[in-house]
């Protein structure tokens, strides 16, 4: 049983997007006043009660869903539900008593579960998570979906299986290890400008026995533009979940996303846009023929990036918006195609 964020789209543990949610007071930290340790024994159902209570006076969200997943870590499973039966009714010993404590305070800080039981589950991988390297949302697992299908009906028609996908911004390395365990005949090259970034990514794709077929690189994609030209192609497959809310719109985030998670993994510029026009333009020279962009971006975005492409971005053709399971249009798909200036070049070379 895998764990799953509670609510659809971002609203999990804090969530970017959806547009801005207001919290009153985020910015001040709470006073963590924690429950004391009782003094006589009691079971993992009774230390549950006692933290749900305590976080809900507190302001906690998703109080019953952080202490099931932080009692099912520390009793060695990922949900309550897959627990032995009566588990949660036997006594706790004293360490796992203080165990509970110490990772329910820190949830009583803010900090996010996921951050807190130090993994979490992305499609069929677990991964290691540490902050401030961005948690993987659910809705990203769609759009590894829409790469992986494409991959697959082309593989079916016949068409060329040694695809090399490159990412751009892998925080823990969700989008790349999950491409790389279900195409065993893919390589890829992920890189973010975040060191912790590409440490994490790294430390995943080894647990996961995945490092072989996978290069990571700390790249700024605004700032080391010949680096990246010289090491990421030429590329069939460029998949990215950009840092894309508007500025104006981290003011309010969740505290969980606010004070834990790496601001320049969220905030996308003025018009969200800033790092993903930057891979719009760089991605003729980086793709194939016929290689494509898998773009997860804002709702508002697909109607400001269709005509900015289509007037800025010579020989990369917009095809399609795709909407996640809420129905908001959040994936991008566009493809280069080749520009006015190949197709000279080729009838040049014929003639
Ligand atoms: C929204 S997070 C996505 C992380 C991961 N792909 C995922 O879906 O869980 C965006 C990532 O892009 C990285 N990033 C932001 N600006 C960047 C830039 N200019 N060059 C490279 N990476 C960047 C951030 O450090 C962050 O890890």
């Amino acid at each position: 049983m895998w764990r799953r964020s509670v609510a659809t789209g971002y609203m999990c543990f804090g969530c970017r997007s959806g547009g801005p949610k207001g919290f009153p007071g985020f910015h001040a930290m709470p006073s963590c006043s924690v429950p004391a340790i009782p003094a006589g024994k009691i079971t993992a159902l009774q230390a549950m009660g006692i933290w749900r209570r305590h976080f809900e006076k507190r302001g906690v969200t998703e109080t019953e869903h952080s202490c099931n997943y932080i009692i099912a870590h520390l009793l060695g499973a990922k949900t309550v539900e897959s627990l032995e039966r009566g588990k949660l009714t036997e006594f706790l010993s004293r360490e796992k008593v203080e165990q509970v404590w110490k990772l329910c305070t820190r949830r009583l800080s803010r900090m996010p579960v996921q951050y807190v039981i130090e993994e979490w589950d992305f499609r069929d991988l677990t991964l290691k998570m540490k902050p401030p390297v961005f948690i993987p949302r659910p809705e990203t697992e769609e759009l590894v979906d829409l790469v992986l299908t494409d991959l697959q009906k082309k593989a079916g028609t016949g068409g060329d299986t040694q695809h090399t996908c490159l990412e751009v911004g892998c925080g823990s390395g969700a989008i790349s290890l999950s491409l790389l365990k279900s195409l065993p005949q893919l390589k890829a090259i992920a890189l973010d400008k975040c060191q912790a970034a590409v440490n994490l990514t790294m430390e995943n794709a080894l647990r996961l026995g995945l490092d072989d077929r996978l290069q990571i690189y700390h790249i700024d994609v605004m700032k080391d533009v010949e680096t990246l030209l010289s090491l990421c192609r030429p590329i069939s497959v460029l998949v990215s979940n950009p840092p894309y809310l508007f500025s104006e719109d981290m003011a309010s985030l969740e505290p969980e996303v606010f004070r834990f998670e790496d601001h320049a993994a969220l905030d996308g510029g003025k018009d969200g846009l800033q790092v993903i026009r930057q891979i719009l333009t760089l991605s003729p020279q980086i793709l194939s023929n016929h290689g494509r962009v898998y773009l997860e971006v804002d709702p508002r975005h697909p109607l400001l990036i269709q005509p900015w492409v289509e007037a800025h971005v010579e020989g990369l053709h917009y095809m399609e918006t795709r909407h996640d399971i809420t129905g908001r249009p959040r994936f991008c798909i566009l493809q280069k195609e080749k520009s006015l200036g190949d197709r000279e070049l080729c009838l040049g070379l014929r003639n």
